[in-house]
């Protein structure tokens, strides 16, 4: 059991202290938790005791797969239910049982950005292909001046009386914008829309209460800014109607793989209050056996971050992307940048820009795969190139994209941007 964040010694701990918690090579410098994070050595010795644990004894594996007080503990951390939290396999497999439980029929349509996770999208499409739903997808616009009313009205210009769906990334994986979601929500609230956030980047990051979003579903991953196992994540639904948070009736909802939906007949109507009819987050949890190690694990890793205390780290994460956006800039000059970084609402630790001094650089793939590539061969310093579509432009555009997260330091900072400096410009 751990200590309540108040008396957590972590709660006050330097953060060289805490980086001690991690399992880091003291040889590389990780600058990718936006792909996948470092885990703590606690979280991986919970990996291999309860794997050891429940090895070839004589248990119940299946009460445990429930994971009720693991769910429990995570709901209260984000500010909502424990029968509205599902431990899944990854963001990814989160989106695809959220996206295929939704109630769409031909003609519906989705409006959504080109920005988002091929989980997404390609889950979208296949609902175009099957079911004739259509989607309609905005470029939202990218580089340091973009403001959150723009993405605001740019989604608002793309919903008609047909739309039923408002999907969108918490925080987008290839320019790093964090998207104005209580707005976005709001807008969908006007318009009558389900809400399907893409959060694979919230936990860890932002110390947030899920229902104050006003989103119908928030899919996760436990194992980026969170630091769980790989093959961990996490479903937010939104399974009792509090009006100021999100004054909608419960939308019609699937619960997809599950043995815990009705074998026969119909589960209750669901609510109109703020008490559940039923349990959804069981519905959805109870999908035959489970990871017991990597649920143990997950539940762990928050744990850790609760005890550090979830604010201390946001603000941290935070004031280390400022850092190097700032060296960024100084460096490679504001045009280069493709993460939002003037309003302050739109900021998040990617920072996605483009490190070669001609423009035209920015199409071109082998730059950055090369760059990428050779960072981490000759320097190991470990980032990512990303691609996707600029508002305007014939061609995809490619970035480099740096994470900043709770291990980091600016140390590690000015190393990788001096770094990036001299490769850039042999490159060049
Ligand atoms: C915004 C976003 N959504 C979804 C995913 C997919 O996550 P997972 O690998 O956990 O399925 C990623 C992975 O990088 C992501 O960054």
């Amino acid at each position: 059991m751990s200590a309540s964040p108040a008396q957590s010694p972590l709660r006050t701990a330097s953060w060289a202290r805490i980086r001690e918690l991690f399992a880091l090579d003291p040889t590389t410098v990780h600058l990718n938790t936006g792909t996948v994070g470092a885990m703590p050595y606690e979280v991986l010795d919970t990996v291999d005791r309860v794997t050891r644990q429940w090895t070839g004894g004589l248990l119940d594996v299946y009460r445990p797969a429930m994971f009720t007080e693991y769910r429990d503990a995570i709901a209260k951390t984000f500010g909502v239910d424990g029968d509205e939290i599902v431990i899944c396999h990854n963001a990814t497999e989160g989106v695809a049982r959220v996206i295929h439980g939704l109630d769409l029929r031909e003609g519906d349509e989705v409006v959504t950005t080109t920005h988002e996770c091929y989980s997404v999208l390609s889950n979208f499409n296949l609902l175009r292909n099957r079911f004739g739903v259509v989607l309609k997808t905005v470029t939202p616009p990218s580089g340091h001046e973009v403001r959150a009313e723009e993405i605001v009205e740019l989604v608002e210009a793309a919903i008609t009386p047909r739309t039923k769906v408002l999907s969108f990334a918490a925080i987008t994986l290839f320019t790093g914008t964090m998207f104005p979601i209580r707005q976005l929500c709001e807008l969908a609230h006007r318009h009558g829309l389900t809400t399907v956030i893409d959060g694979a980047l919230i936990p860890g990051m932002l110390d947030c209460d899920l229902r104050a979003t006003g989103a119908d579903f928030i899919t996760c991953s436990g194992s980026k800014f969170q630091c769980g196992p790989l093959g961990t994540g996490l479903i937010y639904v939104r399974n009792k109607v509090v009006p100021e948070h999100n004054p909608l009736p419960l939308p019609t909802f699937w619960p997809l793989i599950s043995t815990w939906y009705p074998m026969m007949g119909s589960p209750p109507p669901r609510t109109s209050t703020a008490v559940e009819s039923y349990n959804m987050g069981d519905f959805l949890q109870s999908a035959g056996s489970a990871n017991l190690a990597r649920g143990a694990a997950l539940a762990r890793a928050f744990e850790l971050w609760d005890d550090i205390g979830r604010d201390r780290i946001e603000a941290y994460i935070m004031d280390l992307a400022e850092y190097a956006r700032g060296r960024l800039i100084d460096a490679f000059g504001v045009e280069a940048m493709y993460s939002p970084g003037a309003d302050p609402r739109l900021r998040s630790p990617l920072l996605a820009f483009n490190p070669f001094r001609r423009p035209e650089d920015a199409w071109n793939i082998k730059k950055f795969i090369g760059f990428v590539k050779r960072l981490e061969t000759e320097h190991r310093i470990w980032t990512r190139w990303t691609e996707f579509d600029v508002p305007g432009s014939p061609h995809q555009h490619y970035a480099a994209r740096i994470t900043t997260h709770l291990f980091n330091t600016r140390e590690e900072i000015d190393h990788t941007v001096r770094t990036m400096v001299r490769l850039a410009e042999e490159m060049s």
